[in-house]
């Protein structure tokens, strides 16, 4: 792959035809277009014109820690920033890291993840240079009841640096999804540890991937009529290490606040939240019921009206809005 990037790269933005790459490498043209399509799926940006051959356009731009930093400037985490190339799950790196005693406000950033989770043990795409996946440490002093409502306070911080990079601000659907035109931009993964013996928290890990350049291409089909990124809903490219930066400020003041803020960033969370009002389908386990979601209680569960006329208190499971086109 490097050998294809590096005559790309040499021919300084001109064309170079497929034929004389797979002469220069004496490989068959076959292999070079695999090459280029691999190199396209890890953010370069490769125009193809038949009678031409390929021009690189644009490299992708890196996670680069530097950059995360000037950015953060003067800050209370900024040596506890880890930046990697590739991993397996920021989650899981934040979670062992957690074990062997890393302090709170510990951040792993990762330009790729080879194995990112989501929630109910699916899979979270997590390709290399078009997304933000982080995972910040927290260890507040208190009980697991204390800080259930850290999603929602994340999902704000989210909200927050995007408003602020990219000039626009989602909506969020119950109970962590980050919405840009009715598809989801942006996930959101909370795990916890509890101390066994005293029933209190070791840590809370905050798992966040942002799409930020993703084309409706580099989803798979079946996923490109729920899932989106930034770019393609703003018609503009995102700085990601400036975007990082303003997440990990937002994350320390959330920190600072996740005891005594509750009340104000469960409000904006309310305001933030598309799922009020709606017709929604709330399903837990093998029980499903419909009704109307009406409100975000103080812990940021969701308050429902169903069908039957009953009111309840969702905390978990999964909440789908009625749309034009079916439940999303
Ligand atoms: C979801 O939508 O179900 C949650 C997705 C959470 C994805 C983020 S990416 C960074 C962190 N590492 C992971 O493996 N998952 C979270």
């Amino acid at each position: 792959m490097s050998k294809i990037l590096t005559l790309l790269q040499e021919a300084n933005g001109a064309f170079i035809s497929g034929e004389s790459m797979s002469e220069q490498l004496g490989v068959t043209r076959a292999a070079v277009w695999k090459q280029i399509k691999k190199l396209r799926e890890s953010g370069y940006e490769i125009e193809a014109v038949t009678n031409l051959g390929y021009r690189l356009v644009k490299c992708p731009e890196r996670l680069d820690r530097d950059k995360i930093l000037n950015g953060l400037g003067a800050h209370p985490w900024k040596d506890r920033i880890t930046v990697l190339e590739t991993v397996d799950s920021t989650n899981n790196l934040a979670k062992r890291e957690a074990v062997s005693g890393a302090p709170a406000g510990s951040v792993y950033l990762s330009d790729e993840q080879t194995g990112g989770r989501g929630r109910q043990g699916r899979g979270f795409l997590s390709p290399r240079g078009k997304g933000l996946y982080l995972s910040v440490l927290l260890r507040p002093v208190c009980s697991p009841a204390e800080v259930s409502h850290t999603t929602a306070m994340a999902a704000v911080a989210v909200n927050n640096a995007i408003a602020r990079c990219c000039g626009v601000r989602p909506g969020i659907k119950w109970t962590n999804d980050l919405i840009l035109g009715e598809k989801k931009m942006t996930g959101i993964l909370s795990e916890m540890s509890v101390e066994w013996e005293s029933g209190t928290l070791d840590y809370v890990v905050v798992g966040i991937g942002i799409n930020c350049g993703q084309r409706p291409e580099d989803f798979p089909e079946e996923l490109r009529d729920r899932a989106t990124s930034i770019e393609t809903e703003t018609g503009r490219p995102v700085d990601r290490n400036r975007l990082a930066a303003e997440l990990i400020r937002q994350l320390e003041v959330m920190s600072r606040e996740i005891l005594t803020g509750k009340r104000e960033w469960i409000g904006q969370y309310a305001r933030d939240c598309i799922t009020i009002g709606r017709h929604v389908r709330v399903i837990r386990g093998e029980k499903t019921r419909t009704g109307t979601a009406k409100a975000i209680d103080e812990n940021g569960a969701l308050v429902v009206q169903y069908d039957d006329g009953e009111t309840g208190v969702v905390f978990s499971g999964e909440v789908s809005i009625r749309g034009s086109d079916g439940y999303i």
